[in-house]
C-alpha cells in the first residue's frame, strides 16, 4: 500500500481546497458498535481530530473548520454534554503546544457564550495566544448552528440599519457575509461528513452554497489521514461550475 507520505505528495500536485469543513459524525455509533460507552467514541474521535489536523497542516490547507458541537447537541443527555465539554477542555490544553509550534491560528465559531468557563477559558486564551500565527486557521464550530448564525447576522444588519449605519436597500450578499461568524475565513471549498449520513445538520449553511460535498462511509473515530486524502482526491476529480456552463467554467488553455 502506498504510504500516507507518498499520497500526500501526490495530492499536493493538484489544486487543493483552500478551506475544508468537516461534520465529524458517528462517535456514538462507533462506541456502541463495540459495546462501549458513547463517551469512549468521543475520546477516540479526538484522536482523529489530531491526526486530521496534522495532515491538513502538512498539506498546507489555509483553513480547516471542525463541527464539534452543534446548537442542537445541548439537548443530549446531561452526562454526554458534560463529558464532551470536559473532553474539549482537555483537547485545548493538550494541543496548545502543537498548535503554537506549528503556527496554527485557533479560532472558534458558534454561540460561544453558552459554553462553560471550563471550555471558554482555555479557548479564549489559546485564541489570543495564537492570534498572530500565519499557518492554517483551525476553527472549532462549538455550540454552532448555521441557522443561529444567519439569525445573528440578520440581527447585526438590523441593528446597523437602526443606527443609520446601513441602508437596507444597499444590503447585498458581500456585506451580509461580513456579519457571519466566518467573516475572516476563506470560502469553503469542501465539506466532508463521516458516518454515512447524507445531511448537513445545520453546518455552514450559507458558506457551503458552492462547496463540494464528500460523504465518507466510516465513523469519525475511523477517519484519519488516509481518509482525508481520499476525500481531497475525490474533490480534485470534481468539476466546479458555480452556475456557469462547462465551457465557461473550464480554465482557459495556456
Ligand atoms: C459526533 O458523533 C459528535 C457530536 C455530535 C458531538 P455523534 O455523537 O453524533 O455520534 P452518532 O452520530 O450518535 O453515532
Ligand atoms: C452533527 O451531528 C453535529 C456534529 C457533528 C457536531 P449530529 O449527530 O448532531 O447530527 P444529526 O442528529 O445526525 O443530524
Ligand atoms: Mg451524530
Amino acid at each position: 500500500m502506498e504510504s500516507t507520505f507518498a499520497r500526500e505528495e501526490e495530492v499536493k500536485t493538484k489544486p487543493l481546497p483552500g478551506h475544508v469543513g468537516i461534520i465529524m459524525d458517528g462517535n456514538g455509533r462507533w462506541a456502541e458498535g463495540q459495546g462501549r460507552r458513547r463517551l469512549d467514541g468521543h475520546r477516540e474521535g479526538s484522536q482523529s481530530v489530531r491526526e486530521v489536523t496534522r495532515c491538513a497542516r502538512r498539506l498546507g490547507l489555509k483553513a480547516l473548520t471542525l463541527y464539534a458541537f452543534s446548537s442542537q447537541n445541548w439537548a443530549r443527555p446531561l452526562d454526554e454534554v458534560t463529558g464532551l465539554m470536559a473532553l474539549l477542555a482537555e483537547f485545548l490544553s493538550k494541543e496548545r503546544e502543537e498548535i503554537m509550534t506549528n503556527g496554527i491560528r485557533l479560532n472558534a465559531i458558534g454561540q460561544l457564550d453558552k459554553l462553560p468557563v471550563l471550555v471558554r477559558g482555555p479557548l479564549e486564551a489559546l485564541r489570543k495566544e495564537s492570534r498572530g500565527n500565519k499557518g492554517m486557521v483551525l476553527s472549532l464550530a462549538l455550540s454552532y448552528g448555521g441557522r443561529e448564525e444567519l439569525v445573528s447576522a440578520a440581527r447585526t444588519a438590523m441593528e446597523k440599519a437602526k443606527r443609520g449605519e446601513l441602508d437596507p436597500s444597499k444590503l447585498d450578499a458581500d456585506t451580509f457575509e461580513t456579519f457571519l461568524w466566518t467573516a475572516d475565513l476563506p470560502p469553503v471549498d469542501l465539506v466532508i461528513r463521516t458516518s454515512g449520513e447524507k445531511r448537513i445538520s445545520n453546518f455552514l449553511l450559507w458558506q457551503s452554497a458552492y462547496a463540494e460535498y464528500v460523504f465518507a462511509d466510516v465513523q469519525w473515530p475511523d477517519f484519519r489521514a488516509p481518509q482525508l486524502l481520499d476525500a481531497i482526491s475525490e474533490y480534485q476529480r470534481r468539476d466546479r461550475r458555480f452556475g456557469l456552463t462547462g465551457a465557461q467554467a473550464k480554465p482557459a488553455p495556456p
